[in-house]
């Protein structure tokens, strides 16, 4: 039996791991969230002052970081060198550079490699922004979200105020549009909708009406 990879792509706060959780659950797959390795990869860089624009400081460093997930009840904790970093990795400091690491192309090979490592021989649903046009592009379904920019920054906003993180709306908004442009014309693997991508657009759905969309997609598949 062929194992089944689903890709969910699509810009900042789109929901699209909110999407991808209910949708390994309720399959019994794998869930993969590749914006958190980014994420744990930038916060290494952050705290040992790493320059992105120095390629060798990069590659050594790339180096000494090792990155697991590791199922604890219902979440599953990402660990950077054994450290759980969950919830260092969703702060504004992470966000802000985020975007600026993964467009480094020693970066994206690294990630890349570890993620098609990740899914091999196991159904997963695995979330990013290249899943469906890099990292697995012959994915057995694809699915690319999309929300109103509103929308977004008020789901994140609210996500991040219910953390106890001091920001404002407006703050929020101009991240998401700072990562969706740099991610969208970076060089290596920009964010970009796969031709055989299923485009869902969940400005006005709920979280049921999502999963049984994206579920419709599946059963035609399989
Ligand atoms: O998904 P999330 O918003 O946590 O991702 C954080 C950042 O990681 C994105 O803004 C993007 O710069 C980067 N990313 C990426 N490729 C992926 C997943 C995330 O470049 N597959």
């Amino acid at each position: 039996d062929k194992n089944f990879v689903i890709a969910v792509d699509g810009f900042s706060s789109c929901g699209k791991s909110t999407v991808a959780k209910a949708l390994a659950k309720h399959l019994n797959f794998v869930f993969i969230d590749s914006g958190a390795m980014y994420r744990a990869v930038t916060l290494y860089f952050l705290r040992n002052n790493v320059d992105f624009n120095d390629e060798n400081q990069v590659v050594s460093a790339l180096k000494n970081i090792q990155i697991d997930f590791v199922p604890n009840n219902e979440k599953t904790q990402i660990l950077l060198n054994g450290e759980d970093v969950s919830d260092e990795i969703r702060q504004m400091h992470v966000s802000e550079k985020v975007s600026e690491v993964s467009a480094i192309k020693e970066v994206r090979h690294e990630m890349v490699a570890q993620q098609q490592q990740l899914g091999q021989r196991r159904n997963i649903v695995m979330d990013g922004r290249d899943i469906g046009t890099t990292v697995f592009p012959k994915a057995d379904l694809k699915i690319f979200m999309t929300a109103s920019p509103d929308v977004r920054a008020e789901r994140r906003f609210a996500e991040l105020k219910a953390k106890g993180e001091e920001t404002t709306v407006e703050d929020v908004r101009a991240n998401l549009a700072h990562r969706d442009h740099i991610d969208s014309t970076r060089e290596e693997s920009p964010l970009r909708q796969a031709k055989d991508a299923i485009v869902l657009d969940n400005s006005d759905l709920s979280q049921a009406e999502q999963l049984e969309f994206v579920l419709q997609e599946y059963y035609k598949r399989i």
